[in-house]
């Protein structure tokens, strides 16, 4: 051999595992397969600190190679043999021992400090235990018995909104341990539905409950408007309807009456308003427009009536109002003037409370002009028609007067002229040609 070992190693190294390095190597225990094979002389002869004694040859173990069992025989101050002192290890399950397998794989049924593997040794033991965290806390990773958490464990893990054991997926809990939630689209306990969107005018609420008129809500298609509220007066009415006229609610502020049908003439119009003596409409219980019924005042002359008390007159004849006023049978005399009646009748009945100074009733009747000036379209202080009315005795106030009617005149009050006395038929017939024929 010219090669010195180191440089046999060296070249060993750049030319790795050739066989031709292995046989020059020698001394190198790892490869000498051959030497091992020789129990007796290999346990006598080669070093102590090699593993491959212990393990591979057990009988040649005992006294003489053994480091500990070598020091206690052979340090025992009485020189007697005891004998190994038991320890954990020593394969024997010694007193305080629970279990004693001879290893050192913390991982089997034997801890390596010989007590029996169980579940929250914080030891895994392989193939029995999943994992053992050493604690009781079920909230972890690692639940009872050991197992790595999971859905359906019945214990809410960490991830999870709930775990209630079961594979019911619509119940409280779904299968994936989410927790159950208003909107996961699944209809949960205390849920009424679960639409799983997010609009609030459909069939399910965001809620998580139905639909329904009251909810505040309004559902497209089904309610016009939804205020939450049962109050038939404002403006969403019954059954999430919006408020309007004819739907025989009153709205408060905006109606003043509904009577909810299409009759615009009774008491409530199809406006909703009350029908009034001033609408210029005939409604409510008018006989004719804004007048008549027992609600406004009596109707005029003319007008539609029901009952005498319809008409100013309170005469109703025919349906229709009529004077009430009852004449003499005067011959019809065109030529009478306002002279003709001072001279013949004022002057002589109707003074002196109605010339002179006199003016009772407001009335001055001292001469012809006069007289024609206070009276002619002129109204009256005692009734609802002007004291005269040229060409009509039924609007002529002065007329009831003189024939004891005046009650019977529209608005008509106070006593019959003259007061205190009369007129004879040809004194009424002066006045009431002059009237009829143009009070001229
Ligand atoms: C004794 C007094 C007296 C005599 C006479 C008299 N009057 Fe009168 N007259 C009155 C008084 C008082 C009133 C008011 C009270 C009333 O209307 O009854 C009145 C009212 C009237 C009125 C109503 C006026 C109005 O505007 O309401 C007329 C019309 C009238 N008299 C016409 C006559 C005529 C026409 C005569 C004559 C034929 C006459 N009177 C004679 C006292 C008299």
């Amino acid at each position: 051999m010219l090669r010195t070992p180191s440089l046999t190693l060296l070249a060993c190294a750049t030319i790795l595992l050739l066989p031709a390095c292995s046989d020059d190597g020698g001394g190198t225990g790892a490869s000498q397969g051959g030497s091992s094979s020789d129990g007796t002389s290999a346990g006598s002869t080669t070093a102590p600190g090699t593993d491959s004694d212990a393990t591979t040859n057990p009988s040649t173990t005992s006294p003489t190679t053994d480091p500990t069992t070598t020091n206690s025989t052979t340090t025992d101050p009485t020189g007697a043999s005891t004998g190994p002192a038991p320890f954990c290890g020593d394969g024997a399950v010694d007193a305080g021992e629970e279990c004693d397998d001879g290893n050192d794989v913390d991982t089997d049924f034997c801890l390596n400090t010989c007590k029996k593997a169980v579940c929250g040794d914080s030891v895994v033991q392989a193939v029995v235990e999943e994992c053992d965290d050493g604690n009781m806390d079920n909230t972890d990773a690692c639940v009872d018995g050991c197992k790595n958490a999971t859905c359906g464990d019945g214990f809410v893990g960490p991830g999870e909104g709930c775990d209630d054991g079961n594979m019911v997926d619509n119940d409280g809990c779904s299968n994936t341990c989410a927790s159950a939630s208003c909107g996961d689209g699944k209809v949960d306990a205390g849920e009424e539905c679960d639409d799983g969107n997010m609009v609030d005018t459909d069939a399910c609420l965001t809620t998580c409950k139905n639909a329904v008129c009251g909810d505040g809500k309004v559902q497209a298609g089904k309610e016009t408007c939804d205020d939450g509220n049962m109050v038939d007066t404002d403006a969403c009415v019954g059954m999430c309807v919006a408020a309007k006229c004819g739907d025989g609610f009153v709205q408060a502020g905006v109606e003043e009456c509904d009577d909810a049908n299409m009759v615009d003439n009774d008491v409530c119009s199809n406006a909703c308003k009350m029908a009034s003596c001033a609408d210029k409409v005939k409604n409510g219980a008018e006989t004719d427009v804004d007048c008549g019924g027992n609600t406004c005042a009596p109707c005029e002359i003319a007008k539609v009536c029901k009952v005498n008390a319809d008409c100013q007159s309170d005469t109703c004849t025919n349906g229709k109002c009529a004077s009430g006023l009852m004449l003499p049978a005067c011959q019809d005399n065109m030529a009478v003037t306002a002279t003709n009646v001072f001279m013949s009748v004022v002057s002589v009945k109707c003074a002196p409370c109605h010339t002179g100074v006199g003016q009772s009733g407001g009335l001055n009747m001292k001469d012809a002009a006069t007289l024609k000036a206070n009276t002619v379209g002129v109204a009256s202080t005692n009734a609802a028609i002007p004291r005269v009315t040229a060409s009509n005795l039924d609007n002529s106030f002065l007329i009831y007067k003189i024939l004891g009617q005046q009650l019977k005149a529209p608005g008509g009050g106070g006593s019959s002229m003259p007061l205190g006395g009369s007129l004879t038929m040809a004194e009424q017939c002066t006045v009431i040609n002059w009237v009829k024929f143009g009070a001229k």
